[in-house]
This record gives structure tokens, C-alpha cells and sequence, in this order.
């Protein structure tokens, strides 16, 4: 399943979704609200970069309440560099912040061959956290 606040990148993501994939149109910081189920695996990938404290603060607690015992969170997100209020980007210490019924398991700097700059400057890194 996926999931983003824009109607239009869903319909567009619909019109190719490979067989038993959905896509629906919901806030992160707001999951409650979407009645999605429950999940073993999450990824995102560059979108809680984006937030303020209080946001993500908000994504952890929605996921978490989604996520069954042991599940897997991968998160792919630029670190906090001087360019952050122009493409965002945080420490792994936010990320722990905001996922407090998880254990951090793993950080890898990800590739930043084919990004422009100045995302190519930020420093991106995998995270992966297993809920406790
Ligand atoms: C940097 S883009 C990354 C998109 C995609 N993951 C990729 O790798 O191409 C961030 C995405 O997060 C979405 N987004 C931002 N805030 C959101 C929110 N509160 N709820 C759901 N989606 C959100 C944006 O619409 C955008 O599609």
C-alpha cells in the first residue's frame, strides 16, 4: 500500500500499480485517520526529511500504531545539513525521537551518484528500526 496527501501523484501511481498493490490519498502525520490495517514493512523515502519536530512526532506515532510486533521501518532521508529549510533533512537522533517504540538496527549512508546538488551534498542515510 502506499500512501501520499497528493490526489494526483495517487491517481497516477494507481494507473500503474502492479497487481495487488493500492495506493491511497492520506496524511502520514495523521494515519489514525485512514483505516489502513496493519503492516510488517514500512519505507519512506524522503518524505519525512520534510517535517517539523511535531510532525514527525506525529509519523511515529501513526506508523506505530499500524505496525504489528517485529516490523521492519525503512527510511531513506537527507541529513541535517545548512541546505535543510530547502530540501530538508535530519539527524539520527530525530529519527529515534520519533520512533521510541523502536530499536534503531542499522544506519548506512545511502548512494548519492545521479542526485543533483544540492542533494548530493546532504548526506543521506538508510535507517532501518525493528518495533519492539
Ligand atoms: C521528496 S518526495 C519523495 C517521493 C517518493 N518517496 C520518491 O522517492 O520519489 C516526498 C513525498 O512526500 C509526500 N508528502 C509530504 N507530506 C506528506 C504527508 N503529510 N502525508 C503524505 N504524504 C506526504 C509528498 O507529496 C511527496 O510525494
Amino acid at each position: 500500500m502506499g500512501v501520499d496527501y497528493v490526489p494526483d501523484a495517487i491517481a497516477a501511481a494507481q494507473r500503474q500499480a502492479p497487481e495487488g498493490v493500492t495506493y491511497v490519498v492520506g496524511d502520514v502525520t495523521d494515519l489514525s485517520a485512514s483505516n489502513l490495517g496493519t503492516f510488517d514493512f514500512f519505507l519512506d523515502v524522503g518524505c519525512f526529511q520534510g517535517f517539523d519536530a511535531a510532525q514527525r512526532l506525529a509519523e511515529g506515532r501513526g506508523v506505530s500504531a499500524l505496525a504489528n510486533p517485529g516490523a521492519t521501518l525503512l527510511m531513506l532521508e537527507f541529513g541535517p545539513t545548512r541546505m535543510r529549510r530547502l530540501v530538508g533533512g535530519v539527524s539520527q537522533a530525530e529519527v529515534q525521537d520519533a520512533f521510541p517504540g523502536w530499536e534503531l538496527v542499522d544506519v548506512t549512508p545511502a548512494e548519492t551518484a545521479g542526485l543533483g546538488w544540492p542533494m548530493n551534498r546532504t548526506a543521506p542515510q538508510w535507517f532501518r528500526l525493528r518495533k519492539v
